[in-house]
Formats: C-alpha cells, sequence, structure tokens
C-alpha cells in the first residue's frame, strides 16, 4: 500500500510551544503528519525540542497554539487525553519510569489495571508480550535488579500492554551500550513493520535516524524532512 493509503495517526499543525512565560521558543509553528505502520525518526540536537514534540503528541504537556490530532482525538481535551494514554498510544521513556521495587510482571500489568482487563487476559498478554520482547525470564524479577537492557524491554512491552496504534519512544537506547542499543532499536523496528504500529523515535544518533522510514529534523524550532 502506498503511504497515500495509510490511515493518518497523527497531525501536527501549525504548533507552537514555548516556556518560561515565552522566553524559550521550543517549537515554532511546526507541522507534521504520521500514518500507520511507519516509524518516523525526530533526529535532532540536545535541547532542541524532541522531548517537547513528543510529550504534545503523548497529552503530557499541552501546545500554545495550533492544532493536535493523534488518533482522532485532541490530546488537549481531557476526555479525549484519558483515552489516548490508555488505549491508543505507547510511551517509552529515555529512563523507563518502572515502578524499581515492582517486578517486571507486576509493572506490566499497570496498564491493564488501568482500564479494567480481566486478570486471566492480563496473565496471558503478560507472557505473550514478555516473550516476543526476550523478558520472560525475568518477569518474577524487581525491576531494580535487572540489567538496563532488560528494563528498556519491559517498558516497551509496558507500553504495547494495551495495543496501542501509536508508540511515541524518547531516546529509548539513549542510556544503553551499543549492541544492547541497536537490539531495542530493533525490536522497536519490527514492531512499526510487522505489527504496524506507527512509531515516532527521537534520536539524536544519525545511525538510528538513518533506519527510520523517515527522518525529520528538529532545529531552530522547526521541523524539516530529511530524504535519506
Ligand atoms: N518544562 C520546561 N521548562 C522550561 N524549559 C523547558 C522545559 N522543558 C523543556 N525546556 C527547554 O526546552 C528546550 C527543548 O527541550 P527538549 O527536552 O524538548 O529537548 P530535546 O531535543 O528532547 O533534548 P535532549 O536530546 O537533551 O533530550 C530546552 O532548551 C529545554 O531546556
Ligand atoms: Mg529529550
Amino acid at each position: 500500500m502506498n503511504d497515500r493509503g495509510r490511515e493518518v495517526l497523527a497531525t501536527v499543525r501549525h504548533v507552537e510551544k514555548s516556556y518560561d512565560g515565552g522566553r524559550i521558543a521550543v517549537l515554532r509553528d511546526v507541522s507534521l503528519t504520521v500514518r500507520a505502520g511507519e516509524m518516523v525518526a525526530l533526529w535532532g540536537a540536545s535541547g532542541s525540542g524532541k522531548s517537547t514534540l513528543l510529550h504534545l503528541l503523548g497529552g503530557l504537556d499541552v501546545p500554545d497554539r495550533g492544532e493536535l490530532q493523534v488518533c482522532g482525538l485532541d490530546p488537549r481535551r481531557e476526555t479525549d487525553c484519558l483515552r489516548l494514554r490508555r488505549r491508543e498510544l505507547g510511551f517509552v521513556f529515555q529512563l523507563h519510569n518502572l515502578i524499581a521495587d515492582l517486578t517486571v510482571e507486576e509493572n506490566l500489568r499497570v496498564p491493564a489495571l488501568a482500564i479494567g482487563t480481566p486478570t486471566t487476559a492480563t496473565a496471558a498478554r503478560v507472557r505473550a508480550l514478555a516473550e516476543r520482547v526476550g523478558i520472560a525470564h525475568r518477569l518474577g524479577h524487581r525491576v531494580q535488579d535487572i540489567s538496563g537492557g532488560e528494563r528498556q524491554r519491559t517498558a516497551i512491552c509496558r507500553a504495547l500492554m494495551n495495543a496501542p496504534r501509536l508508540l511515541l519512544a524518547d531516546e529509548p537506547t539513549g542510556s544503553l551500550d551499543e549492541a544492547t542499543g541497536e537490539a531495542v532499536f530493533g525490536l522497536l523496528r519490527e514492531l512499526a513493520a510487522r505489527d504496524g504500529i506507527a512509531v515516532v523515535l527521537a534520536t539524536h544518533e544519525r545511525r538510528f535516524a538513518e533506519a527510520c522510514d523517515r527522518i525529520v529534523r528538529v532545529r531552530d524550532g522547526q521541523l524539516q524532512e530529511i530524504t535519506a
């Protein structure tokens, strides 16, 4: 199917965002469209605004101006935002944000609890996803006792628990060594290619950006599509 036939999952139109009462202008009139199954790199230097844009897409922050639509919902509306975060999208943070003294399995159950999935269905999904990402042997371990790569795999699993259509990943390989980073990136790549999940990945590493379907350069508050 060509790009035009794929469902649009996120639209950003003329969005502006600044901090500190307008003194730090981070995004100036940016626009972006993300379609089902594509992997889009937000590539830019530290401080360029990659996380800011992901936070706006994920309803973790609100724009000053402009339009946003994510999975047919408006992240600025409270009811839409709840639905979006519980059911439509998964967010993977640079530092995983798991609950350290719970086990891997307990962490994975949290999103399912939030939407009231029956326990038996949750158990089956936890097992299936853990096997998929290679952490099934760690399900009973506490997060504080597992490796950085295993934590990031757990975080990806948690983001997938409620079967999102869109995955927002904020430098998920940033704290990992090269080989572990490659493996985690490969997993995200596979989710986009095989499962049709749209992935928006913030990264400052060119090699990861180049392995995505599209590269969107974030610089001076603007987005620029780069053709590889
Ligand atoms: N809550 C905030 N209050 C004030 N300034 C902020 C806030 N969040 C981000 N900023 C500033 O906005 C700019 C963009 O930050 P952002 O975190 O989006 O960059 P980034 O591209 O994700 O950087 P990195 O690669 O280091 O994660 C930076 O100058 C940052 O200091
Ligand atoms: Mg960031």
